[in-house]
Protein backbone atom coordinates (compact mmCIF):
# COMPACT_ATOMS: atom_id res chain seq x y z
CA UNK A 1 0.00 0.00 0.00
CA UNK A 2 1.18 3.46 -0.59
CA UNK A 3 0.06 6.57 1.26
CA UNK A 4 -0.05 9.95 -0.51
CA UNK A 5 2.41 12.36 1.69
CA UNK A 6 1.27 15.45 -0.16
CA UNK A 7 -2.45 14.34 1.20
CA UNK A 8 -1.21 13.55 4.26
CA UNK A 9 0.56 17.08 4.48
CA UNK A 10 -2.78 18.62 3.87
CA UNK A 11 -4.15 16.76 6.86
CA UNK A 12 -1.61 18.39 9.05
CA UNK A 13 -2.07 21.62 7.96
CA UNK A 14 -5.65 21.48 8.62
CA UNK A 15 -5.51 20.06 12.13
CA UNK A 16 -2.12 22.48 12.92
CA UNK A 17 -3.85 25.25 12.62
CA UNK A 18 -6.60 23.73 15.22
CA UNK A 19 -3.84 22.95 17.39
CA UNK A 20 -2.45 26.55 16.83
CA UNK A 21 -5.51 27.92 17.97
CA UNK A 22 -5.73 25.95 21.29
CA UNK A 23 -2.49 26.35 22.63
CA UNK A 24 -1.47 30.59 21.87
CA UNK A 25 0.59 30.32 25.70
CA UNK A 26 2.65 27.37 24.19
CA UNK A 27 4.22 29.04 20.76
CA UNK A 28 4.72 32.30 23.39
CA UNK A 29 6.30 30.47 25.35
CA UNK A 30 8.34 28.67 22.08
CA UNK A 31 9.10 32.11 20.74
CA UNK A 32 11.08 32.65 23.79
CA UNK A 33 12.62 29.66 25.29
CA UNK A 34 14.46 29.67 21.85
CA UNK A 35 16.63 32.43 23.38
CA UNK A 36 17.92 30.59 26.00
CA UNK A 37 16.75 26.46 25.49
CA UNK A 38 18.75 25.42 22.21
CA UNK A 39 15.74 24.61 20.03
CA UNK A 40 13.19 25.92 22.66
CA UNK A 41 13.27 22.45 24.80
CA UNK A 42 15.15 21.15 27.65
CA UNK A 43 14.70 17.87 25.49
CA UNK A 44 14.53 17.73 22.12
CA UNK A 45 11.67 14.79 21.98
CA UNK A 46 9.02 16.27 23.98
CA UNK A 47 9.51 18.84 20.86
CA UNK A 48 7.36 18.23 17.84
CA UNK A 49 6.60 20.91 15.25
CA UNK A 50 5.41 23.52 14.63
CA UNK A 51 6.12 23.61 18.74
CA UNK A 52 6.00 21.82 21.57
CA UNK A 53 3.07 21.69 24.15
CA UNK A 54 4.42 23.42 27.28
CA UNK A 55 2.57 21.73 30.43
CA UNK A 56 1.46 23.39 33.85
CA UNK A 57 0.12 20.82 35.69
CA UNK A 58 -1.13 17.10 36.02
CA UNK A 59 -3.01 14.73 38.02
CA UNK A 60 -3.38 10.98 37.88
CA UNK A 61 -4.23 9.98 34.64
CA UNK A 62 -4.51 13.90 32.95
CA UNK A 63 -2.09 16.79 32.17
CA UNK A 64 -2.81 20.52 31.10
CA UNK A 65 -1.23 22.82 29.53
CA UNK A 66 -0.49 26.32 30.31
CA UNK A 67 -3.61 27.69 28.37
CA UNK A 68 -5.73 25.28 30.34
CA UNK A 69 -6.16 22.60 28.00
CA UNK A 70 -6.70 19.01 29.36
CA UNK A 71 -5.63 15.58 28.17
CA UNK A 72 -5.59 12.29 28.70
CA UNK A 73 -1.71 11.76 29.31
CA UNK A 74 -0.01 8.69 27.89
CA UNK A 75 3.00 9.75 28.05
CA UNK A 76 3.27 9.99 32.21
CA UNK A 77 6.47 11.50 32.30
CA UNK A 78 8.29 9.29 30.16
CA UNK A 79 6.70 6.43 31.94
CA UNK A 80 7.74 7.62 35.40
CA UNK A 81 3.67 7.70 37.24
CA UNK A 82 2.90 3.69 37.31
CA UNK A 83 0.24 5.52 39.61
CA UNK A 84 -0.75 8.32 37.95
CA UNK A 85 0.47 11.66 38.35
CA UNK A 86 1.53 13.19 41.89
CA UNK A 87 -0.82 10.40 43.85
CA UNK A 88 -1.49 12.30 47.29
CA UNK A 89 0.01 9.21 49.64
CA UNK A 90 3.07 9.87 47.93
CA UNK A 91 3.56 13.47 47.75
CA UNK A 92 2.80 13.68 51.36
CA UNK A 93 5.40 10.88 52.32
CA UNK A 94 8.05 13.08 50.48
CA UNK A 95 6.66 16.50 51.69
CA UNK A 96 7.00 15.21 55.73
CA UNK A 97 10.71 13.74 54.79
CA UNK A 98 12.11 16.80 52.83
CA UNK A 99 10.63 19.17 56.48
CA UNK A 100 13.95 16.79 57.59
CA UNK A 101 16.27 18.38 54.85
CA UNK A 102 16.15 17.96 51.39
CA UNK A 103 19.26 15.92 50.46
CA UNK A 104 21.11 14.64 53.86
CA UNK A 105 24.43 13.84 52.03
CA UNK A 106 24.99 10.81 54.25
CA UNK A 107 23.49 7.08 54.64
CA UNK A 108 20.22 7.19 55.30
CA UNK A 109 17.20 4.75 56.85
CA UNK A 110 15.26 5.28 53.72
CA UNK A 111 17.85 3.63 51.46
CA UNK A 112 18.46 0.58 53.77
CA UNK A 113 14.68 0.13 53.49
CA UNK A 114 14.42 0.50 49.94
CA UNK A 115 17.06 -1.38 49.15
CA UNK A 116 15.85 -4.24 50.90
CA UNK A 117 12.08 -4.12 49.51
CA UNK A 118 13.36 -4.29 46.06
CA UNK A 119 15.80 -7.32 46.54
CA UNK A 120 12.29 -8.92 47.74
CA UNK A 121 10.34 -7.51 44.80
CA UNK A 122 12.97 -8.03 42.18
CA UNK A 123 14.28 -11.57 40.88
CA UNK A 124 17.36 -12.59 41.53
CA UNK A 125 18.15 -9.36 43.16
CA UNK A 126 20.12 -9.83 46.31
CA UNK A 127 21.71 -6.61 46.28
CA UNK A 128 21.05 -2.81 44.90
CA UNK A 129 23.02 0.27 44.03
CA UNK A 130 21.03 3.41 43.78
CA UNK A 131 21.41 5.71 40.90
CA UNK A 132 20.09 8.84 39.45
CA UNK A 133 18.95 8.07 36.65
CA UNK A 134 18.83 4.82 34.15
CA UNK A 135 21.26 6.50 32.45
CA UNK A 136 23.90 6.43 34.96
CA UNK A 137 22.32 2.65 36.18
CA UNK A 138 23.65 1.25 32.79
CA UNK A 139 26.49 2.80 33.32
CA UNK A 140 27.49 1.19 36.28
CA UNK A 141 26.16 -1.99 35.26
CA UNK A 142 28.13 -2.53 32.33
CA UNK A 143 31.30 -1.14 34.01
CA UNK A 144 30.33 -3.54 36.41
CA UNK A 145 29.78 -6.41 34.01
CA UNK A 146 33.18 -5.45 32.28
CA UNK A 147 34.98 -5.94 35.47
CA UNK A 148 33.31 -9.45 36.34
CA UNK A 149 33.97 -10.69 33.21
CA UNK A 150 37.37 -8.79 32.42
CA UNK A 151 35.86 -9.02 28.96
CA UNK A 152 35.42 -6.17 26.37
CA UNK A 153 32.32 -5.67 24.12
CA UNK A 154 28.74 -5.05 25.07
CA UNK A 155 26.10 -6.13 22.86
CA UNK A 156 23.02 -3.97 22.16
CA UNK A 157 19.86 -3.97 20.42
CA UNK A 158 19.99 -2.02 17.08
CA UNK A 159 17.10 0.89 18.23
CA UNK A 160 17.86 0.00 22.01
CA UNK A 161 17.45 2.89 24.28
CA UNK A 162 19.68 3.01 27.28
CA UNK A 163 20.10 7.19 27.82
CA UNK A 164 23.01 8.57 26.22
CA UNK A 165 26.14 7.35 27.63
CA UNK A 166 28.84 7.91 25.06
CA UNK A 167 29.37 4.03 24.24
CA UNK A 168 25.76 2.95 24.32
CA UNK A 169 24.28 6.23 22.44
CA UNK A 170 25.19 3.92 19.33
CA UNK A 171 23.05 2.53 16.81
CA UNK A 172 19.77 4.45 17.43
CA UNK A 173 17.64 4.62 14.25
CA UNK A 174 18.48 4.13 10.65
CA UNK A 175 21.05 2.98 9.27
CA UNK A 176 21.40 2.02 12.93
CA UNK A 177 25.61 2.40 12.66
CA UNK A 178 28.11 4.18 14.51
CA UNK A 179 27.26 7.06 17.21
CA UNK A 180 23.85 9.11 17.31
CA UNK A 181 25.85 12.68 18.29
CA UNK A 182 28.91 14.64 17.65
CA UNK A 183 31.27 14.25 20.08
CA UNK A 184 31.53 10.12 20.98
CA UNK A 185 34.81 9.11 19.46
CA UNK A 186 35.27 6.40 17.61
CA UNK A 187 37.46 4.81 20.56
CA UNK A 188 34.80 5.29 22.58
CA UNK A 189 32.61 2.65 20.85
CA UNK A 190 34.79 0.20 19.60
CA UNK A 191 33.78 -2.01 21.86
CA UNK A 192 29.82 -1.81 21.44
CA UNK A 193 27.82 -4.22 19.03
CA UNK A 194 24.23 -3.79 17.82
CA UNK A 195 22.05 -6.73 16.64
CA UNK A 196 18.56 -6.41 15.39
CA UNK A 197 16.22 -7.28 18.45
CA UNK A 198 14.74 -10.74 17.64
CA UNK A 199 17.58 -11.89 15.83
CA UNK A 200 19.40 -15.28 17.52
CA UNK A 201 21.25 -15.87 14.91
CA UNK A 202 22.80 -12.63 14.53
CA UNK A 203 23.35 -12.44 18.15
CA UNK A 204 24.96 -15.73 18.54
CA UNK A 205 27.22 -15.08 15.40
CA UNK A 206 28.51 -11.90 17.56
CA UNK A 207 28.96 -13.95 21.30
CA UNK A 208 30.77 -16.42 18.84
CA UNK A 209 33.22 -13.84 17.25
CA UNK A 210 33.88 -11.35 20.41
CA UNK A 211 34.55 -11.46 23.88
CA UNK A 212 31.46 -10.37 25.17
CA UNK A 213 30.90 -9.32 28.56
CA UNK A 214 27.20 -8.28 28.34
CA UNK A 215 24.07 -8.73 26.60
CA UNK A 216 22.34 -5.42 27.33
CA UNK A 217 18.57 -5.41 26.04
CA UNK A 218 15.42 -3.88 27.32
CA UNK A 219 13.29 -7.21 27.54
CA UNK A 220 10.36 -5.31 25.51
CA UNK A 221 12.19 -2.37 22.91
CA UNK A 222 9.75 0.99 24.61
CA UNK A 223 11.15 3.87 22.80
CA UNK A 224 11.85 1.68 19.66
CA UNK A 225 8.08 0.93 19.68
CA UNK A 226 7.03 -1.54 22.05
CA UNK A 227 8.28 -4.16 20.16
CA UNK A 228 7.34 -7.97 20.90
CA UNK A 229 9.72 -10.66 21.77
CA UNK A 230 8.84 -13.43 19.71
CA UNK A 231 8.33 -16.65 22.11
CA UNK A 232 11.24 -18.34 23.67
CA UNK A 233 13.30 -15.36 22.14
CA UNK A 234 14.29 -13.61 25.93
CA UNK A 235 14.92 -17.21 27.19
CA UNK A 236 17.14 -18.43 24.00
CA UNK A 237 19.09 -14.98 24.71
CA UNK A 238 19.55 -16.35 27.93
CA UNK A 239 20.77 -19.57 27.11
CA UNK A 240 22.97 -17.58 24.48
CA UNK A 241 24.62 -15.27 27.15
CA UNK A 242 25.34 -18.87 29.34
CA UNK A 243 26.34 -20.91 26.22
CA UNK A 244 29.01 -17.53 25.63
CA UNK A 245 30.02 -16.73 29.41
CA UNK A 246 28.28 -13.19 28.85
CA UNK A 247 26.40 -11.20 31.32
CA UNK A 248 23.01 -10.91 30.61
CA UNK A 249 21.86 -7.27 31.42
CA UNK A 250 18.37 -6.03 31.33
CA UNK A 251 17.60 -2.59 30.87
CA UNK A 252 14.26 -2.43 32.68
CA UNK A 253 14.01 1.40 33.34
CA UNK A 254 10.54 0.72 31.21
CA UNK A 255 9.31 -2.58 32.23
CA UNK A 256 10.26 -2.72 35.76
CA UNK A 257 7.38 -2.31 37.81
CA UNK A 258 5.43 -2.02 35.05
CA UNK A 259 5.16 -5.34 33.35
CA UNK A 260 4.61 -6.86 36.75
CA UNK A 261 5.83 -5.79 40.41
CA UNK A 262 9.44 -8.18 38.63
CA UNK A 263 9.30 -6.48 35.59
CA UNK A 264 10.13 -8.33 32.45
CA UNK A 265 11.85 -10.93 34.91
CA UNK A 266 9.06 -11.90 36.35
CA UNK A 267 6.68 -11.67 33.30
CA UNK A 268 8.33 -13.91 30.68
CA UNK A 269 9.94 -16.02 33.68
CA UNK A 270 13.37 -15.45 32.90
CA UNK A 271 16.33 -14.28 34.91
CA UNK A 272 18.96 -11.83 33.94
CA UNK A 273 22.27 -11.43 35.71
CA UNK A 274 22.02 -7.70 36.25
CA UNK A 275 18.87 -5.39 36.23
CA UNK A 276 18.89 -1.87 35.42
CA UNK A 277 15.63 0.35 37.01
CA UNK A 278 14.83 3.85 36.27
CA UNK A 279 11.48 5.86 35.93
CA UNK A 280 9.24 4.41 38.02
CA UNK A 281 12.14 3.16 40.95
CA UNK A 282 12.18 6.72 41.80
CA UNK A 283 8.55 7.12 42.72
CA UNK A 284 7.49 9.79 40.00
CA UNK A 285 10.48 12.06 41.75
CA UNK A 286 13.55 12.97 40.01
CA UNK A 287 16.61 11.04 41.33
CA UNK A 288 15.38 7.80 39.10
CA UNK A 289 17.56 4.90 38.49
CA UNK A 290 19.29 1.62 40.13
CA UNK A 291 21.11 -1.43 39.32
CA UNK A 292 20.62 -4.85 41.44
CA UNK A 293 21.87 -8.67 41.03
CA UNK A 294 22.98 -11.15 42.76
CA UNK A 295 25.77 -10.32 45.38
CA UNK A 296 28.35 -12.72 43.28
CA UNK A 297 28.59 -9.50 41.12
CA UNK A 298 27.67 -6.69 43.37
CA UNK A 299 29.95 -7.61 45.92
CA UNK A 300 32.65 -6.29 43.24
CA UNK A 301 31.04 -2.76 44.47
CA UNK A 302 32.16 -3.84 47.91
CA UNK A 303 34.76 -1.01 49.17
CA UNK A 304 35.17 -2.87 52.74
CA UNK A 305 36.27 -6.19 50.32
CA UNK A 306 38.08 -4.56 48.15
CA UNK A 307 39.86 -1.26 49.65
CA UNK A 308 42.14 -0.73 46.64
CA UNK A 309 39.87 1.12 44.41
CA UNK A 310 41.85 -0.34 41.80
CA UNK A 311 40.15 -3.47 42.64
CA UNK A 312 36.34 -2.65 43.12
CA UNK A 313 33.90 -0.83 40.46
CA UNK A 314 33.55 2.43 41.73
CA UNK A 315 30.04 3.74 41.81
CA UNK A 316 28.88 6.98 43.68
CA UNK A 317 27.47 10.32 43.45
CA UNK A 318 26.41 13.83 45.13
CA UNK A 319 22.91 12.33 45.07
CA UNK A 320 22.79 9.02 45.47
CA UNK A 321 20.41 7.42 47.82
CA UNK A 322 18.88 10.55 48.64
CA UNK A 323 16.09 10.71 50.88
CA UNK A 324 13.29 12.16 48.59
CA UNK A 325 14.01 9.50 45.80
CA UNK A 326 14.37 6.74 48.23
CA UNK A 327 11.40 7.75 50.15
CA UNK A 328 9.37 8.09 46.75
CA UNK A 329 10.68 5.01 45.43
CA UNK A 330 9.72 2.69 48.54
CA UNK A 331 6.18 4.10 49.40
CA UNK A 332 5.46 3.67 45.48
CA UNK A 333 6.64 0.27 45.70
CA UNK A 334 5.68 -1.19 48.98
CA UNK A 335 1.91 0.30 47.93
CA UNK A 336 2.18 -2.00 44.52
CA UNK A 337 3.81 -5.12 46.59
CA UNK A 338 0.60 -4.99 49.39
CA UNK A 339 -1.47 -4.61 46.16
CA UNK A 340 0.20 -6.96 43.79
CA UNK A 341 -3.50 -7.98 41.81
CA UNK A 342 -3.43 -4.16 40.59
CA UNK A 343 -1.02 -6.12 37.68
CA UNK A 344 -3.55 -8.54 36.58
CA UNK A 345 -6.38 -5.77 35.77
CA UNK A 346 -3.98 -3.03 34.86
CA UNK A 347 -2.48 -5.26 32.13
CA UNK A 348 -5.62 -7.02 30.89
CA UNK A 349 -6.71 -3.32 30.34
CA UNK A 350 -4.27 -2.67 27.98
CA UNK A 351 -3.61 -5.70 26.42
CA UNK A 352 -7.16 -5.97 25.36
CA UNK A 353 -7.22 -2.11 24.80
CA UNK A 354 -4.37 -2.98 22.37
CA UNK A 355 -6.15 -5.69 20.65
CA UNK A 356 -9.03 -3.53 20.17
CA UNK A 357 -6.60 -1.00 18.24
CA UNK A 358 -5.34 -3.10 16.35
CA UNK A 359 -8.59 -5.09 15.18
CA UNK A 360 -9.40 -1.27 14.00
CA UNK A 361 -6.20 -1.12 11.90
CA UNK A 362 -7.41 -4.40 10.78
CA UNK A 363 -10.37 -2.74 9.69
CA UNK A 364 -8.60 0.12 8.26
CA UNK A 365 -7.63 -2.55 5.15
CA UNK A 366 -4.25 -2.92 7.57
CA UNK A 367 -2.97 0.41 7.18
CA UNK A 368 -1.22 0.09 11.07
CA UNK A 369 -0.29 -2.76 13.27
CA UNK A 370 -0.49 -2.57 17.39
CA UNK A 371 2.49 -4.08 19.07
CA UNK A 372 1.93 -4.08 22.95
CA UNK A 373 2.99 -6.37 26.51
CA UNK A 374 0.64 -5.52 28.96
CA UNK A 375 0.67 -1.67 29.52
CA UNK A 376 3.53 -0.72 26.97
CA UNK A 377 1.86 -0.10 23.35
CA UNK A 378 3.04 0.71 20.30
CA UNK A 379 1.35 2.10 16.59
CA UNK A 380 2.96 1.61 13.54
CA UNK A 381 2.00 2.34 10.25
CA UNK A 382 4.12 -0.29 8.78
CA UNK A 383 3.43 -2.67 5.96
CA UNK A 384 3.82 -5.44 8.21
CA UNK A 385 3.84 -5.96 12.06
CA UNK A 386 7.32 -5.39 13.02
CA UNK A 387 9.50 -7.63 14.64
CA UNK A 388 12.24 -5.21 15.40
CA UNK A 389 13.51 -1.68 15.19
CA UNK A 390 14.21 -1.69 12.21
CA UNK A 391 11.66 -3.02 10.42
CA UNK A 392 9.29 -0.34 12.86
CA UNK A 393 11.60 2.59 10.88
CA UNK A 394 12.60 0.92 7.45
CA UNK A 395 8.82 -0.49 6.49
CA UNK A 396 6.80 2.68 6.83
CA UNK A 397 3.60 3.23 4.77
CA UNK A 398 4.57 7.03 5.22
CA UNK A 399 5.88 9.09 7.77
CA UNK A 400 4.13 12.18 7.60
CA UNK A 401 1.25 9.94 9.15
CA UNK A 402 2.81 9.49 12.20
CA UNK A 403 2.80 13.35 12.44
CA UNK A 404 -0.98 13.58 11.67
CA UNK A 405 -2.03 10.93 14.23
CA UNK A 406 -0.24 12.86 16.92
CA UNK A 407 -1.08 16.34 15.75
CA UNK A 408 -5.21 14.72 15.72
CA UNK A 409 -4.99 13.13 19.02
CA UNK A 410 -4.00 16.33 20.79
CA UNK A 411 -6.72 18.04 19.17
CA UNK A 412 -8.65 15.58 20.82
CA UNK A 413 -7.42 15.63 24.02
CA UNK A 414 -5.16 12.74 24.18
CA UNK A 415 -1.42 13.26 24.41
CA UNK A 416 1.23 10.91 23.68
CA UNK A 417 4.88 10.64 22.48
CA UNK A 418 6.76 10.47 20.70
CA UNK A 419 5.19 11.95 17.64
CA UNK A 420 7.52 9.97 15.44
CA UNK A 421 7.21 6.46 16.90
CA UNK A 422 3.81 6.75 19.07
CA UNK A 423 4.69 4.21 22.49
CA UNK A 424 2.30 4.58 25.16
CA UNK A 425 2.65 3.91 29.00
CA UNK A 426 -0.62 4.17 30.48
CA UNK A 427 -0.64 4.09 34.37
CA UNK A 428 -2.36 1.81 36.58
CA UNK A 429 -5.40 5.19 37.13
CA UNK A 430 -5.91 5.48 33.80
CA UNK A 431 -9.37 3.99 33.24
CA UNK A 432 -11.74 1.82 31.10
CA UNK A 433 -13.75 5.10 30.00
CA UNK A 434 -10.32 6.36 29.01
CA UNK A 435 -9.43 3.44 27.44
CA UNK A 436 -12.14 3.44 25.56
CA UNK A 437 -12.25 6.75 24.65
CA UNK A 438 -8.41 6.18 22.90
CA UNK A 439 -9.52 3.27 21.08
CA UNK A 440 -12.51 5.78 19.55
CA UNK A 441 -9.91 8.42 19.14
CA UNK A 442 -7.85 6.23 17.21
CA UNK A 443 -10.60 5.00 14.96
CA UNK A 444 -12.39 8.44 14.25
CA UNK A 445 -8.36 9.25 12.82
CA UNK A 446 -8.48 6.17 10.65
CA UNK A 447 -11.62 7.47 9.39
CA UNK A 448 -10.43 11.22 8.72
CA UNK A 449 -7.23 10.11 7.54
CA UNK A 450 -8.27 7.18 4.96
CA UNK A 451 -11.07 10.07 3.70
CA UNK A 452 -8.53 12.43 3.21
CA UNK A 453 -5.28 10.70 1.88
CA UNK A 454 -5.48 8.52 -1.53
CA UNK A 455 -3.71 5.40 -0.74
CA UNK A 456 -2.86 3.01 -3.19
CA UNK A 457 -1.98 -0.99 -3.50
CA UNK A 458 1.25 -1.13 -5.39
C1 LIG B 1 14.93 1.59 28.44
C2 LIG B 1 15.58 2.87 28.90
N1 LIG B 1 16.79 2.81 29.43
C3 LIG B 1 17.41 3.93 29.88
C4 LIG B 1 16.82 5.15 29.78
C5 LIG B 1 17.53 6.37 30.27
O1 LIG B 1 16.98 6.78 31.47
P1 LIG B 1 17.15 8.30 31.95
O2 LIG B 1 16.43 9.14 30.96
O3 LIG B 1 16.55 8.30 33.32
O4 LIG B 1 18.61 8.56 32.00
C6 LIG B 1 15.54 5.25 29.25
C7 LIG B 1 14.87 6.57 29.16
O5 LIG B 1 13.92 6.77 28.46
C8 LIG B 1 14.90 4.09 28.78
O6 LIG B 1 13.68 4.13 28.21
Amino acid sequence: MKINENDVDKAISSLTSAYMAKTKRSRELFEYAQRVLPGGATYHIRYFSPYPLYMSKAKGSKIWDVDGNEYDDYWMGHGAHILGHAPDFVVEAVNEVSRSGTHLGFENEYAVRYAELLTRVIPNAEMVRFCNSGTEANMYAVRLARAYTKRRYIVKIEGGWHGSLDQLHVALTPPFHGAESLGILEEFIKYTIAVPYNDLDKLENTLRNFDVAAILIEPVPGSGGCIEPEPNYLKEVRRLADAYGALLIFDEVITGFRLALGGAQEYFNVKADLVVLGKIVGGGYPGAGAFAGPSEYMELLNHLKYPNPRQRVFHGGTFTGNTISMVAGYTTIKYLYENRHLYDEFNYRWSSTAKKLDEVCQEFNRICWITSVGSMIGIHFTSSKPRNIAEAYMNRLSEKIYKALHMYMIVNGIVYMTANMPHLMPSIVHTEEQAKRLVATFTQFLSYITNYVKMSTS
